[in-house]
């Protein structure tokens, strides 16, 4: 079938064709049609997609590029990056809530299945037990839940920025507001202690801290006291903190001085911003990340220009692996930094994708573009980090040195070993094959739309033409659930960037339409069933994972502790384990089957304490 398949028939049919759209000049992909929804391929084409749509259909109206806006650390400078995003939404609540009563959860949801049909969570391989000590929790990230966007001195992110943009967000939505986790953080801290997990992943909004974002622009003392807070709370309600550094919210000052991490500047930015959150809250939080997915952060770095530009020798075509290159260099001085100020606890950052299978068994070309996927998915930050020091081969062999700067020995030196564990938000496993016109030429031919990665994902069998398993939400058409390969992914994560201990930083599932019922629908919306079996399946094949294959996994995370700005889908792709009514004056949070099912399965599976 695969060989009778023209070129565009076939990409239009296999799922997660890698467009690197950048590299095609704007007249060359004028058909407006193909760059709108339905042609996404995966979360960051989809950001791609869109943002390209923007650049060459709206542009942004302001006129300011790269170096034009002078650093200017005055409340006035700040107004002026504030400006460049026009007026935000202001938020229904303007303080800190303390909840007057204490959280507790409502009688749990009966069995969605007859007995003989399915089990329920607590039947699920009863005997497996988590590891001692093992962190069972829920995810967010700032930009996704928090709102309050310009409150208590906070400074614009690009993802602040690009959401105003018209077309960026499907529907239109802002995260000016979303979850105002900003002000409802005890109450949200509290409905999680009374699930019975015990961490919560999340990340701190740099341009809290530094608004401007620069090492030589002033710390903003009420974003150090908030989350110092924020913290306090976790510990106080046993919800342990898991802290990221940075999840995609660059200052959008740092874009505009000299374009973000398209530039050098933006590692010591970082190392200070690193250095400023270690010393605030040291000993408060163990485990750490720098960065949260960094692969598909640089993958998208080239379409967030400071309005149309991006830094001299840079163009939108290598700023992904210039962003790479930065990006690695600010995650290892950050470790450094860390190890040499004595931070207790531990450290790394969260790669994703996953390490998949060949399309056609034994086809030497899929069995390459394995090999492709993983390198250009996973290894162009996890081998520099914890095996070789250097990029893939693979890379080097695919990008010339001004695509992709080369690391020195110096830059090896201070890279290699820069991770106390391996961290991966794996939400899917699919099969990757070849171009249709082969590696070669795909390599050899940089305007190949599969150049540089030249491999395709495919969503269903070769052999039977089943798919991989069932498809979340249209939004995300990225993401089908395939717990049937989850042992052997962790198995491949395992042997090829060994450590001590995995976290399962992210795993979740965008429950089909959730996004186009109302509030009137609660009682449809809170029955989700895909995203109940999804995290049903894959924790079971987790449990087997630890206890049979022997996996060092000591944590993992729901991706996400209630619905969030879903990036470009805005509103619209449902993650949460709790439904946010958006049109009630206080967000008011439901818990949906799944939160349910994940308190009863971590009970069940909890190690109990052994009476010596
Ligand atoms: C992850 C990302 C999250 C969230 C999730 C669901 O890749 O870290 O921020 O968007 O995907 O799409």
């Amino acid at each position: 079938m695969y060989l009778l398949l023209s070129h565009s028939t076939l990409l239009a049919l296999l799922y997660g064709v890698e467009f690197v759209l950048s590299q095609t000049a704007p007249s060359t992909i004028i058909n407006a049609s193909s760059l709108l929804p339905n042609s996404r391929t995966s979360v960051c084409d989809d950001i791609r997609v869109l943002v390209h749509y923007i650049r060459y259909f709206n542009r942004p109206t302001h006129n300011n590029n790269v170096g034009s806006i002078p650093r200017d650390y005055s409340p006035a400078g700040l107004s002026r990056l504030w400006d460049l995003i026009g007026p935000v939404e202001v938020p229904p609540i303007t303080t800190t809530v303390i909840p007057q009563t204490p959280v507790t959860l409502p009688s749990p949801p009966p069995a969605l299945y007859p007995a003989f049909f399915a089990v329920t969570p607590k039947d699920i391989l009863p005997d497996l037990k988590f590891p001692q000590g093992f962190l069972f929790g829920v995810a967010s990230a700032a930009y996704q839940v928090e709102g309050a966007v310009k409150d208590e001195g906070k400074g614009p992110s690009i993802w602040d920025w690009a959401g105003h943009q018209p077309g960026v967000v499907t529907d239109n939505s802002t995260a000016d507001v979303v979850d105002l986790h900003y002000y409802l953080y005890k109450e949200d801290v509290a409905r999680i202690a009374a699930l019975g997990v015990n961490s919560h992943s999340f990340s701190i909004s740099w341009a809290r801290i530094f608004p401007f974002g620069a090492s030589d622009s002033p710390v903003n003392q009420q974003g150090i006291n908030h989350y110092a807070d924020v913290i306090a709370t976790h510990l106080q309600f046993n919800v342990t903190p898991v802290v990221t550094l940075f999840h995609w919210d660059v200052p959008l000052a740092l874009n505009a001085y000299y374009g973000g991490f398209a530039s050098p500047n933006i590692v010591d930015d970082f190392i200070h911003y690193a250095k400023t959150v270690f010393m605030a809250y040291n000993g408060s939080v163990h485990t750490w990340y720098t960065f949260n997915e960094p692969q598909v952060f640089c993958a998208n770095v080239g379409v967030f220009p400071f309005n149309l530009s991006l830094p001299n020798g840079v163009n939108s075509s290598n700023a992904q692996f210039h962003c790479s290159y930065y990006l690695l260099k600010a995650h290892a001085g950050a470790v450094k930094a860390f190890r040499e100020m004595n931070i207790s606890g531990e450290i790394a950052f969260k790669s994703s994708d996953y390490v998949g299978m060949p399309w056609r068994a034994n086809n030497t070309e899929d069995i390459d573009a394995v090999e492709r996927h993983a390198a250009f998915g996973i290894g162009v930050f996890a081998d520099p980090v914890y095996t070789s020091g250097d990029w893939p081969q693979i890379l080097k062999d695919t990008l010339s040195p001004d695509y992709l700067p080369r690391l020195t020995e110096e830059d090896s030196k201070e890279i290699l070993g820069t991770a106390d564990f391996f961290a991966i938000d794996a939400y899917r496993t699919y099969w990757n094959a070849a171009p249709p016109e082969g590696i070669d030429a795909c390599v050899s031919n940089s305007s190949d739309p599969l150049w540089p990665s030249c491999n395709v994902e495919v969503m269903f069998d070769f052999n039977t033409g089943w798919a991989s398993g069932p498809a979340s939400d249209p939004l995300t058409s990225w993401l089908q659930a395939t717990p049937q390969f989850l042992r052997s992914s962790f198995k491949e994560y395992h042997r090829r960037w060994p450590a001590p201990r995995i976290y399962y930083s992210e795993f979740g599932f965008a429950q089909p339409f959730e996004g186009v019922r109302t509030p009137a629908e609660l009682f449809q919306i809170t029955e989700d069933t895909d995203r109940t079996n999804y995290y049903m399946t894959y924790l079971g094949e987790l449990l087997l994972s630890i206890q049979e294959d022997g996996m060092p996994v000591e944590g993992a995370f729901a991706w996400a502790i209630m619905d969030n700005a879903e990036w470009n889908s805005g509103l619209s792709a449902r993650f949460g384990i709790q439904y946010v009514n958006y049109s009630s004056p206080t967000l008011q949070r439901t818990y949906k089957r799944s939160a349910f099912a994940l308190s009863d399965f971590f009970q069940t599976h909890l190690q109990k304490e052994v009476a010596i």
